[in-house]
């Protein structure tokens, strides 16, 4: 649509990355009922609630076991220490991810190796991995590969699974941002040993605070896991081993139980919207072909192997900053997932990586922008979004 037809922008016309009461609004009776069972019940630890959201959420991701914890932060160092992945073992991961996915690793005491992304996707790129895992100068033994499902994509899968096979290591996917994406028709959660979700209020399936969950259809993990999260205790106060606290709370279960009948609806209005964005950039003459922007914009890459749910609509720009600045002036939205890569952030210095180790992730980190995106989203608000871009690049 010419940007003459878009409505003209007054104080109220600003498009938010994200609105929460939009979801809220509608669906407020039935949550608010949910936590009023809760408190009637009184049964606020590992309630009734929790079991049922396992259930469910194991059964829509096709997996036998769903384990809820305390955060998705939490959920990977249960995977992992599920697993018994220890000192001696290295995990290897990507760069362009959320701080968690690599200090979860050195939580189980197990040091992090890196390899770079896929430009098109922003997934673990299994060329970089298979040439790592090939890496003999590096005594370490390479136990797991934990690659991220990024922006609510999976990572190629077929390509981790042919290197599982070669190298025997496990396959644990960080699905925080992918509950109801799919691989091959497999969903997230379901394609590795071991999986972990975020619940995190700004997660495609979020709770009202913190929360997470491990899926394993493997039932020793799930057996470990489910123990780990309560102090290694199976019979109360004889403990095994020394977990952690870590429940998932029964209010974010009921929370979650609510909007799990929601959660493919919302799913398929994030693919609406992307594929709405999508044509609103090639209509402006905006979008490039890839994988690096040079006057315009480069849409995201879908893979035809999976389903994407949009957890992000992520395009790459140039001149990334002065297009935020643009925007915000305009009262637009946007985030930036990540700006700095792992290997370069302080904390994790001591893993020897230098700046140019992971060009792909580098570069994405200087290039990515996330643009408003959320289930409720109107035309015009995107048609806004794109015509500021538009009239930005000139
Ligand atoms: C890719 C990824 N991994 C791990 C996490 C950690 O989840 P949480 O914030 O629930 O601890 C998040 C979310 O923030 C994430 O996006």
């Amino acid at each position: 649509m010419p940007s003459s037809q878009i409505p003209a922008r007054n104080a109220a016309d600003k498009v938010p990355m994200l609105d929460f009461s939009r979801q809220y609004q509608p669906i407020r009776a039935e949550i608010l009922a949910a936590i009023e069972q809760v408190c009637d019940s009184q049964r606020f630890i590992l309630g009734e609630e929790v079991r049922r959201f396992e259930t469910a959420a194991a059964s829509l991701c096709r997996v036998a076991h769903g384990i809820g914890c305390a955060s998705g932060t939490d959920a990977l160092w249960l995977a992992m220490a599920a697993a018994e992945i220890g000192p001696g073992d290295a995990v290897l991961t990507t760069p362009l991810t959320f701080f968690s996915t690599v200090s979860s690793i050195l939580r189980v005491g197990a040091p992090p190796l890196l390899a770079d992304i896929d430009p098109r996707t922003y997934n673990l790129d299994p060329v970089s991995v298979a040439t790592a895992l090939r890496d003999r100068t590096k005594s370490i033994r390479i136990r797991a590969i934990l690659p991220v499902h990024l922006y609510g994509q999976c990572a190629d899968w077929d390509q981790f699974e042919q290197l599982q096979r070669e190298f025997g290591v496990l396959l644990i996917e960080d699905a925080a941002q992918a509950f109801g994406a799919t691989w091959n028709g497999r969903p997230a959660g379901s394609l590795g040993d071991l999986a972990a979700f975020s619940f995190y209020p700004t997660k495609n399936l979020s709770a009202y605070g913190d929360a997470g969950l491990v899926t394993t259809g493997n039932d020793r993990f799930a057996d470990r896991a489910s123990i780990l999260r309560v102090h290694g205790m199976r019979e109360r106060y004889f403990h095994e081993e020394i977990g952690w606290n870590s429940r998932l709370d029964t209010i974010q279960a009921a929370v979650l139980l609510v909007k799990l009948r929601y959660i493919e609806g919302w799913n398929r209005a994030r693919q609406q919207r992307a594929n709405i964005y999508d044509e609103l950039f090639m209509q402006h003459g905006l979008a490039e072909p890839g994988p690096y922007p040079e006057r315009g914009v480069v849409l995201p890459y879908i893979d035809p192997c999976g389903t994407h749910v949009f957890h992000q609509y992520v395009i790459r720009a140039p001149r990334r900053a002065a297009l935020r600045a643009f925007l915000a002036e305009r009262g637009i939205g946007s985030e930036v997932y990540y700006p700095v890569p792992l290997h370069l952030q302080k904390p994790f210095a001591s893993l020897g990586y230098a700046e140019g180790a992971f060009p792909e992730s580098e570069r994405a980190a200087k290039e990515v922008l996330a643009l408003p995106m959320f289930p409720e989203l109107t035309l015009e608000e995107q048609q806004r979004v794109v015509a500021a871009i538009a009239e930005f690049f000139g």
